[in-house]
């Protein structure tokens, strides 16, 4: 995810603010800048790449800068370039802006925007951001006022910081679901968008609430309301070392990562779904003829596969799109028979994965049309396809992908809502299913809130032998993913598969001390999946059910039931059960003493065949 600093204050704050970019720089990042006030003007250096880039600007720094903002970028709107890097300055370079997070109307705004003259030279979100508050701030009022009428026309989700050539010495921020703390010294202040980029400043440390806006000086903090109310200023001391603060505080980046999933969803719908919960992806696919394609084929491997088979089930079930799911290493050299009228779509979180690419060079040498569902901008796969959609989770750092998978399949969806959208298909109930996805993340932070239950079960079952994972219908594809999390951190056997094969063979491994895992969500077949429950149980094995909380029969039978709440369509409530899955194989791999970010004989990216 991006990153954000800022300093006011005696030291020399291009150098503190590049400083804090570096303790950021764990995050993930494809470019960096810095905006600093000098002589009355205010000067940015940005550069892609790594920060030892910008460092080569920055020792060319003018001394005695004592106010600096700066940001790494990870991009999302507009490639990785120098241009597309923050700051972003207004149109008439009255204000220069960071930005985290992503403005979802930003493309109407230009639009206005451009139409009363203003020009744009980057393709950023952000730089219609920095416009909106210039435009505001022309009419001549303060920066604070200008901040707080510029963010009533943004929708989506930001960070943001804004400095002023007219008001030396103060900055003001604004947060709407984007983290940003501040940091408190003597004579000094500072922000960022995490705490270990000010340890080294200060251990003092206020938290921006949501829709709260800071005005900083290096002696004073205020905060405000979105209507100017001043709001308390609520200080914390942190402990923490910075290895710690780098986790947001967790043990493990994958815990961090699980956490952040009920952010990820808001993220991968960003800018997508309109007021009447229609799907806004025309502007990627306007010349894209759905009504010729006549069959999907997914290609993915590890958990972007199981991601991919998800997108199977839901293509075929709702849309009747025949679709097949391959594994990128079997598609290349499996010789696939092709359709001319085929779309391939390649998921991917890094975009650099060996097998993926060299399929989707095989399908272009073909000239079947391509789709890439990728997480990081400008890599490879994302480049190399006819079209992407990026899944906006913001970077993983965890080899075992958690909130990538999520993305991947909230993604598959709307994809699916958008082609149902296009061809007018009145059997898929796109709006209901798109404003039903905009309510996934309240419930997703209610299945977090159910850790504690799982740590409990986590003590209880670590030491099994070997772990079944089973469901049936989307159930079936959650637990192939649910199983990938355990065997890759907790390094226990599993066998995974349709519930319903379990008796074609793998019941043969069932003996006493054996768990099952059953996704019990999909409520039109949950009686055969108690029958299932019953054959495990027969044999000595333990059952654990993740079902929704208006099932009354799977809780009858299992030895535990993890309950998360349901919606109206089992597809989102399988979706949802991954997060206990997740959580248990962390729990398990945490007490049993794995480690954990970074497993033995895995990598984060397979870069090789
Ligand atoms: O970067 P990709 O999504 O292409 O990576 C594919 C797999 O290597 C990856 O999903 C892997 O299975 C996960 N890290 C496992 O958690």
């Amino acid at each position: 995810m991006c990153g954000i600093a800022g300093y006011i204050g005696a030291r020399n704050a291009i150098d503190v603010v590049y400083d804090q970019l570096k303790r950021l720089e764990y995050r993930g990042y494809d470019s960096a800048g810095i905006a600093y006030l000098d002589g009355g003007e205010i000067g940015i250096m940005k550069r892609a790449g790594k920060l030892t880039e910008l460092g080569k600007l920055v020792g060319g720094r003018p001394d005695g800068v004592t106010m600096a903002i700066g940001h790494s970028r990870w991009a999302t709107h507009g490639g990785p370039t120098d241009t597309n890097a923050h700051p972003h300055y207004d149109r008439f370079e009255q204000i220069a802006i960071i930005h985290n997070g992503i403005i979802e109307n930003y493309l109407e705004l230009k639009m206005d925007l451009a139409r009363a003259g203003h020009e744009f030279r980057s393709e950023t979100d952000t730089e219609v951001a920095a416009h909106v508050i210039g435009a505001e701030y022309a009419k001549g009022v303060s920066l604070e006022e200008a901040v707080r009428h510029g963010v009533r026309q943004l929708r989506g989700a930001y960070a943001l910081v804004v400095m002023s050539k007219r008001e030396p010495g103060k900055v003001v921020a604004v947060r709407n679901a984007s983290p940003l703390v501040l940091g408190l010294g003597a004579g000094e202040n500072m922000l960022a968008s995490d705490i270990p980029a000010l340890l080294p400043y200060t251990r003092e440390i206020v938290v921006l609430e949501e829709d709260t806006i800071a005005i900083m000086t290096a002696e004073t903090l205020r905060l405000t309301d979105g209507d100017g109310r001043e709001l308390p200023v609520k200080v914390e001391h942190i402990d923490w070392d910075v290895a710690a603060a780098e986790k947001g505080g967790y043990e493990h980046f994958m815990r961090k990562e699980i956490h952040e999933q009920p952010q990820v969803m808001r993220q991968v719908l960003a800018g997508r779904i309109d007021e009447d919960f229609g799907i806004r992806l025309e502007r990627m696919f306007s010349d894209f003829v759905w009504h010729e394609i006549d069959r999907v084929n997914i290609i993915a491997c590890g958990t972007a596969y199981h991601a991919g088979l998800m997108g199977k089930h839901l293509f075929e079930s709702a849309l009747r799109l025949p679709t097949d799911c391959y594994y990128s290493s079997e598609f290349r050299y499996g010789d696939p028979v092709l359709s001319p009228r085929s779309l391939a779509i390649f998921i991917s979180q890094s975009g650099e994965t060996a097998d993926s690419l060299a399929a989707l060079r095989l399908c272009k040498e073909k000239r079947i049309r391509t789709l890439g569902i990728v997480n990081v901008v400008g890599s490879s796969i994302a480049r190399e396809c006819d079209r992407t959609l990026y899944t906006q989770a913001g970077p993983e750092i965890s080899v075992a992908s958690t909130k990538a998978y999520t993305a991947q399949v909230m993604t598959l969806t709307l994809l699916a809502l958008y082609i149902a959208q296009v061809k007018e298909m009145p059997g898929v109930r796109v709006q209901a299913i798109a404003k039903e996805m905009q309510g996934l993340s309240e419930r997703a932070k209610a299945v977090l809130e159910l850790e504690p239950e799982i740590v409990k079960l986590a003590e209880q079952v670590r030491g099994a032998p070997l772990f079944f994972f089973m469901g049936r219908g989307a159930d079936a594809y959650v637990a192939l993913e649910g199983a990938l999390k355990l065997k890759e951190i907790a390094y226990i056997p599993t066998v995974e598969c349709p519930a319903g094969e379990m008796k074609h063979g793998p019941l043969a491994l069932v003996h006493e001390g054996v768990m099952a895992v059953f996704g019990a969500s999909e409520s039109s077949v949950r009686d055969k999946i108690v029958s299932n429950m019953r054959e495990i149980q027969a044999r000595g094995g333990t059952v654990l059910a993740i079902t929704t909380e208006d099932d009354g029969i799977v809780d009858r039978v299992a030895n535990v039931t993890v309950k998360i709440p349901n919606g109206d369509f089992d597809y989102l409530d399988a979706l949802l059960s991954i997060i206990p899955m997740q959580m248990l194989a962390y729990h398990v791999a945490r007490l049993n003493g794995c480690e954990i970010d970074m497993p033995r004989n895995l990598a984060k990216s397979v870069t090789v065949e």
